[in-house]
């Protein structure tokens, strides 16, 4: 908060591919336990864009319901976050600006650092509401993560897109002026501009988000930020959900505080409420069934209730498990990951009103940055949850071979071509025409 007026999200909605890939399909195309993706990742399914999808048709479905909403008063600046971008020089959100008719009095601007890039332009909108709290900033996360077929990042896979209104008064999330920061030079993940897939060192990818972490802690507290006791419930980048409990496992050993490391098994992302799912018993994912929150139903509601009256005695329930709900079921959506989170806490915790979030969010090369927020109270009345779950459920399933022809299919700036229509999306990439991408309403 600046003074008196309070800055941060008013809106935010998910998007994703026409397609999904289900991680039981691959595993029993590869021989390989199917737990190891459950379990051992936390995932159960990755989103793939159909042939005439990208993160342009993404991030304009994301946006659309928003605009929708709200007009476009005010909204001056639009920072489209993305690290699969379509072009080397044009930002991505023009061809959005166009699909939506946002007016031409805008700034439209392209941020990069890998999956930190969504948080970066989530402070610069808050910076410049700050500056001029009558306008507003759309930000929109969006991507397609892809790793080379057959590499160990293959099942970690995944697409999305996250599109925010950031302003003055905002009615989910105030956002508050103490950031922890950590940059660090690392090669990790990274993908050169003569690949359409990333080349990661996996264990050293692991190790360098949970440096930045406790970088990002750290300076937290120096800068005066709230300690551990003072939040509520807290957030991570999540490349898979298995990450997230790897870095709450971390946090709590930086902070000596006893907090929930248990991210569901199996999740359909329908029916749970509040921290529904969470099974408090165990101390391993990798010893619960697969099959729970499959069924996630009125009986997680019944759970939650006895997980909650018992966290004065066990850990700390800081919604890990109820903030990993949809990324499961996205794969990772690399710098949509972390607000998908979000969406997912959202709209499955109805017990957040004044709470306080940590957020942190990582990029590799590596930038992480570990921020706060308070829920706004009257938060539920805007739930995704229907319609989230909708689109997730509504993903057309490819064979393992049909999956892999699309992933290897490579379309070439070179040749003029018409995409077949495939999406049920609402925003269709319609090929390329003189070199240029062409995008139209489906
Ligand atoms: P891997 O070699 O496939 O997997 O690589 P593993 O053999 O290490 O197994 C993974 C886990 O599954 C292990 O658990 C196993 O024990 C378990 P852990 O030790 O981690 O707790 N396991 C099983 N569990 C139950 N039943 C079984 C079973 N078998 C094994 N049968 C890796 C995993 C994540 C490295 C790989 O998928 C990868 O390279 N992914 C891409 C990189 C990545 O996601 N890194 C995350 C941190 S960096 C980041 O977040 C940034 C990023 O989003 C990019 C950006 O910033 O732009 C990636």
């Amino acid at each position: 908060a600046a003074g008196t007026v309070t800055i941060g999200i008013d809106d935010i909605e998910l998007a994703t591919s026409h397609h999904v890939v289900r991680l039981d399909d691959f595993a029993e195309a590869n021989g390989t336990d199917p737990n190891k993706f459950r379990l051992g990742l936390g995932q159960d399914e990755f989103s793939f864009p159909a042939p005439d999808e990208d993160v342009v048709t993404m991030a304009a479905a994301a946006a659309a319901p928003i605009i929708q909403r709200s007009g476009t008063e005010g909204i001056r600046t639009m920072l489209f976050a993305t690290e699969s971008g379509i072009d080397q020089s044009k930002a991505a959100g023009m061809a959005v600006h166009s699909l939506l008719d946002l007016p031409s009095q805008m700034r439209v601007v392209e941020v990069k650092e890998a999956c930190y890039s969504a948080t970066a332009a989530l402070q610069a909108a808050v910076g410049i509401v700050t500056r001029s709290p009558g306008q507003r900033v759309l930000v929109i996360a969006s991507d397609v993560a892809r790793y080379a077929l057959d590499s160990p990042g293959e099942p970690t896979q995944g697409a999305g897109a996250v599109a925010m209104l950031v302003s003055a008064d905002p009615k989910l999330l105030e956002i508050e002026p103490v950031s922890g920061l950590n940059s660090a030079d690392v090669d990790d993940f990274w993908r050169p501009n003569d690949s359409t897939t990333a080349i990661v060192d996996g264990a050293l990818s692991v190790t360098a988000y949970l440096d930045a972490l406790t970088g990002a802690w750290t300076d937290l507290a120096a800068q005066g930020g709230p300690a551990m006791a003072q939040i509520d419930r807290v957030l991570y980048h999540q490349p898979f959900t298995k990450m997230a409990k790897k870095a709450q496992v971390h946090l709590a050993g930086l902070t000596g505080e006893d907090l929930d490391t248990e991210v569901v098994a199996g999740a359909s992302g329908a029916g749970a409420s509040g921290a529904g799912a969470v099974d408090a018993g165990t101390s391993d994912a990798g010893s619960t069934g697969p099959t729970a929150a499959h069924s996630a139903t009125a009986a997680d509601s019944a759970t939650a209730g006895s997980a909650d009256s018992s966290a004065a005695t066990g850990p700390r329930d800081t919604g890990l498990a109820t903030s990993t709900l949809y990324n499961r079921r996205l794969g990772n959506s690399y710098t949509a990951s972390l607000y998908a989170g979000l969406c997912s806490l959202l709209d499955h915790d109805e017990d957040l009103a004044g709470k306080r979030i940590g957020l942190f969010s990582y990029g590799s090369g590596s930038v992480g940055e570990f921020f706060t927020a308070r829920v706004v109270p009257g938060y539920e009345q805007h739930s995704r949850r229907r319609t989230v779950t909708d689109a997730l459920d509504a993903r057309v399933p490819l064979s393992i071979d049909a999956y892999r022809a699309l992933h290897a299919a490579e379309l070439s700036s070179a040749e003029d071509v018409t995409t077949p229509k495939v999406t049920a999306g609402p925003f269709r990439f319609a090929g390329i025409k003189g070199r240029a991408r062409l995008y139209e309403r489906a």
